[in-house]
């Protein structure tokens, strides 16, 4: 029987937070047992954003590294990165040549970014969705594992595979995409800034005390965690709209300390935050010490790590290819072998 296949990717737009990990890859290390896995380092979509070029280069090895430091094992998915292979630009354009303009100006993220960057708006970050799009509709994709943040992303490139790719260009009723589906974990799918309960974990807040790095050494994170806002209140709870912070850190020390959150419930009910605090920034260090451990004896080896985004490239253009070639017949493109 042929497995479900699932994409998804990470920028590699600075060191991964507790968010990309908590919200996208752990889910991504379960999946890699069942399904056909193609995770990607998406380079593309981080020079959408002003952006230093030696860093670049740097951090796009060093995701590919947090991403098998994490458990992503190259023997069991398919490691790439998005620029290796070029059918993710090809396909871009072709899709942005019939998505509406309308659509992309909806997008609450490129809306976002782009009030932060005032006049200085790339059209790459407005048609950073179809570049999304393009990854996941080249891999014939099921399911795409990912934060809250990118629902309305997802949303988009089901839209456009459906209703002017597949609608328009099909013959004989022979869908050219797959509709692909989010898959959004029930916990850790969208979590909070440490200064503002309210504002989702980024890489791009200027505060770097708003997120924990998976590469932060233990005495940063517990300086962070001791730093995080909180109310004045003793007794802690989840799930009170007046109370952000507590929802997030109590969500967060749910997910770290493997308790699950009925344990943590009764543990914090009657507990102050001068108790708690510390509690976290000792699951937060515990749950990343191994990470960090593995992290290094990776970069460490940036050979073998080439090898095997090579081996991924290798792998994962043969399915980008055929699945490019396909739409580029349908759309009338003479063929060029
Ligand atoms: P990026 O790098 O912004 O985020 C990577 C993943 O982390 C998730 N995430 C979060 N989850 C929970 N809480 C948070 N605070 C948080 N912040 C980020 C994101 O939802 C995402 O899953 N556009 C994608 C990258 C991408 C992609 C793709 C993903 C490009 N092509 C194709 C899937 C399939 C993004 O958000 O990157």
């Amino acid at each position: 029987m042929t497995r479900q296949r699932v994409f998804s990717g990470v920028q590699p737009t600075g060191a991964l937070h507790l968010g990309n990990w908590l919200g996208a890859i752990r889910n991504w290390v379960d999946l890699q047992k069942t399904h056909e896995t193609f995770f990607c380092v998406v380079d593309l979509h981080a020079i959408t954003t002003p952006h230093n070029p030696k860093e670049l280069s740097e951090n796009t090895l060093s995701t590919a590294a947090l991403y098998m430091a994490c458990g992503i094992d190259p023997e069991l998915c398919t490691i790439f990165i998005q620029s290796h292979i070029s059918a993710h630009s090809e396909l871009c354009w072709l899709l942005n040549a019939v998505t509406p303009l309308n659509w992309m100006e909806r997008m609450i993220q490129f809306k976002e970014k782009a009030i932060k960057q005032g006049d200085n708006v790339s059209v790459g970050l407005l048609d950073y969705p179809i570049l999304m799009a393009a990854d996941i509709l080249l891999y014939d994709t099921d399911l795409v594992p990912v934060g809250e943040d990118q629902k309305q992303h997802l949303e988009l490139a089901r839209n456009i595979a459906q209703q002017r790719i597949n609608s328009r260009f099909s013959v004989k009723e022979e869908p050219i995409f797959k509709i692909p589906e989010a898959l959004i974990m029930k916990e850790g799918a969208k979590i909070m800034s440490l200064v503002d309960g309210r504002n989702k974990m980024s890489k791009s807040d200027p505060n770097d005390s708003s997120r924990i790095t998976l590469l932060d050494p233990p005495e940063l994170i517990t300086k962070k965690i001791k730093r995080a806002k909180t109310d004045s209140l003793t007794g802690l709870e989840f799930n009170n709209p007046n109370r952000p912070e507590a929802d997030n850190l109590l969500g967060l020390y749910s997910i770290l300390s493997g308790l699950g959150r009925d344990n943590v419930s009764k543990e914090c009910e009657q507990m102050g935050w001068g108790k708690f605090k510390p509690l976290l920034a000792d699951a937060t260090v515990s749950a990343l010490e191994p990470i960090q451990t593995r992290y290094k004896e990776l970069i460490g080896d940036k050979a073998q790590l080439i090898d095997i985004l090579k081996d991924g490239k290798n792998a994962a253009e043969v399915v980008a290819n055929s699945t490019l070639n396909k739409v580029r017949k349908a759309l009338g493109l003479l063929d060029r072998h």
